[in-house]
Parts: C-alpha cells; structure tokens; sequence
C-alpha cells in the first residue's frame, strides 16, 4: 500500500511517519508538505501546498490512502480554505481513502471560531471522498506543557470558565493515526483520541503543583479581560481571537470526552498524564 502522510514536516506528521516506520507491513510511505526535503530517510518527499492547489495532483498521485493533517495557521478561514483544497486534491487525484486529523467537539461553526475550519473540513471529507475517516483529537497534553511554562510568572494558569478536558499526547494521536492508516475496518468512522480521563483546571493546577513543587492555581477571568491581556502581551489580534475560541470549546465542554480509540487504533493505552508532564516539567534531581 502506498500511504501518504500531509503536514508530515509538522510535530504531529513526524510523530506519524516514526509510528508508520516503526509497523512492519512493506508499506511504501511518502512525506508530503511544503518542505519535501525535511522527509527521514527511507521515506519519499513531495512537494504538496494547500495554498496553492495546482501542486496537489502530483502530491497525491498513486496514493491508496491520505491522512491530512491540517495547518497550525490561525487567521479566520485560511485553514478551511487549506482544508478544503487538500481534501479536493485528493479526491481529484483519486486517492481511495482519505483519513482526516479533526478536533474533538467538532460542530457547525462558522469563522472565526477556531473549530470552523474542523467542521467545512470534515463536512467536504464525509460529502465527497469515495472512502473516509475521522481522527478528532482532544487538547494536546504538549499544548498545555506550553501554558504551564508561559504562566509561570503569574503562579496560575487561567481560564474563562471551569471546564474538563482528557488531555492525549502527541504520540498517542500519531499511534493511532498510524494504525488507523496501516489497518482496515475504520471506513465512515469518526473516531476520538482522548487521553484516559479528564482534569478540571483545578484539577489539573494541583497535578502540575505536585511535579513540580510550585504552587500554582487555576483562575477564572472574563473572556475580554484574557483577550486584552494577550494584546498587551503583544499578541496579534487574530491569535488572541483563536485563543479565547478556544477557552469557549474548554467551557462548552467539547473536550470533555474519554474514549478508546487510542488503545483500539494505536495498540497501546493513552499515556498518563502525569507522566507526560513530568517528563517536561519535573525539576532536576
Ligand atoms: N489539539 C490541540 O491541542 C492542538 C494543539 C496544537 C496544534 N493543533 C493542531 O494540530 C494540527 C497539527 O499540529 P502540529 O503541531 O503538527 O502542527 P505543525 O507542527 O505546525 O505542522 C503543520 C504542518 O503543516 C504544514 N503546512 C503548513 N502550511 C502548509 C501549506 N500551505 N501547505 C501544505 N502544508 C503546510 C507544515 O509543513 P511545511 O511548513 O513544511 O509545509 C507542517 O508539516 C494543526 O491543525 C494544529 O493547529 C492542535
């Protein structure tokens, strides 16, 4: 089988190109971005630009299957826009199935909300390509490693309500992509990566407390007073814009949900929580 990986340059497509490599099959693999030559070795490199859709065909020539991984790009409508040319290229380019990464909580939105992208994505993907799946990933556990070091200062990580989210790590999604992508059966699924269980903010401040020896708490603050906090910050508009979307999907509860998908596609159960955060967080001995 010929598997094409999109976004393979990205933090999660080399996750998914070290899973791919790591399962036996004789499968041939190929790396597809805008950067052909980042791919490792023993795998192809193709150019492929959603922006500019012309190199699609190419891209995706002679693939049995896809997985696109959509763009960290935040600014209103772009990553749709990309989203739904990827999933036009493939269709045109006769690739026979086409896996999707997608967001947990994924719902009709419109832009600018950060999850309207997911939603024209998944809703082109289901309309017109001749065999689908959907991966929908909760919050990256990497993500809030990130929070936690930008918070340091201020002893607290912040939130515009309380709210409950299973964290998964990046490794887990890529496990499971790649089984997904390896295996048979997924066809017309939607399928969610979570980590094992939930943690409320609190929850989740008294657990990184805990590794490292700080004190830090969990705040709740109005969406405007966190959005003019992170202009001041210097933050550009439509990034601040992205993140209190974000903060709304936490409070909605759309990442409020555990499955096991991860063991049941990856082979392996979601990493704990705790001990990815340990892992990046823990004070040296
Ligand atoms: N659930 C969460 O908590 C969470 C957290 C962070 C990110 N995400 C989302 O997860 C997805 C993957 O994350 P990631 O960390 O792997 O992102 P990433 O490291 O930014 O990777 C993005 C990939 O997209 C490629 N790309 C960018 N512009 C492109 C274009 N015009 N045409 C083709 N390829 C393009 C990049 O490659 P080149 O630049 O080499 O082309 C790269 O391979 C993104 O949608 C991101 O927003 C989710």
């Amino acid at each position: 089988m010929i598997i094409g990986v999109g976004g393979a340059s990205g933090n999660l497509g080399q996750a998914v190109l070290r899973e791919l490599q790591a399962r036996a099959g004789g499968h041939k693999v190929i790396a597809i971005s805008r950067t052909p030559e980042t791919a490792p070795a023993g795998v192809e490199g193709r150019l492929g630009d959603y922006d500019k859709p012309e190199t699609l065909a190419e891209a995706y020539a002679g693939l049995d299957r896809l997985l696109l991984i959509p763009t960290s790009d935040m600014r209103p409508g772009v990553r749709g826009d990309q989203n739904i040319a990827g999933i036009r290229g493939a269709v045109a380019a006769g690739v026979k199935h086409v896996v999707l990464i997608s967001a947990a909580g994924t719902r009709q939105q419109e832009e600018p909300a950060i999850g309207a992208s997911y939603w024209r994505g998944e809703q082109e993907l289901i309309r017109t390509a001749p065999k689908w799946t959907v991966l929908r990933m909760n919050y990256y556990a990497e993500s809030l490693i990130d929070e936690v070091q930008m918070s340091a200062a201020q002893g607290a990580l912040a939130g515009i309500a309380e709210n409950r989210v299973a964290f998964v790590s990046r490794d887990d999604i890529a496990a499971a992509a790649a089984g997904l992508l390896i295996g048979d059966g997924h066809v017309g699924a939607i399928y969610n990566a979570t980590g094992s269980r939930t943690y409320t903010g609190a929850e989740r401040a008294a657990l990184i407390s805990e590794i490292t020896g700080k004190p830090l708490g969990y705040i709740t603050v109005p969406a405007e007073a966190l959005r003019a906090g992170m202009i001041q910050a210097g933050l550009p508009d439509f990034v601040a814009n992205a993140v209190i979307s974000i903060q709304s999907n936490f409070a909605d509860g759309a990442l409020d949900i555990v499955t096991g998908d991860i063991e049941k596609l990856g082979g392996r159960p979601p990493k704990d929580l705790r001990d990815v955060l340990a892992a990046a967080l823990k004070p040296a001995a």
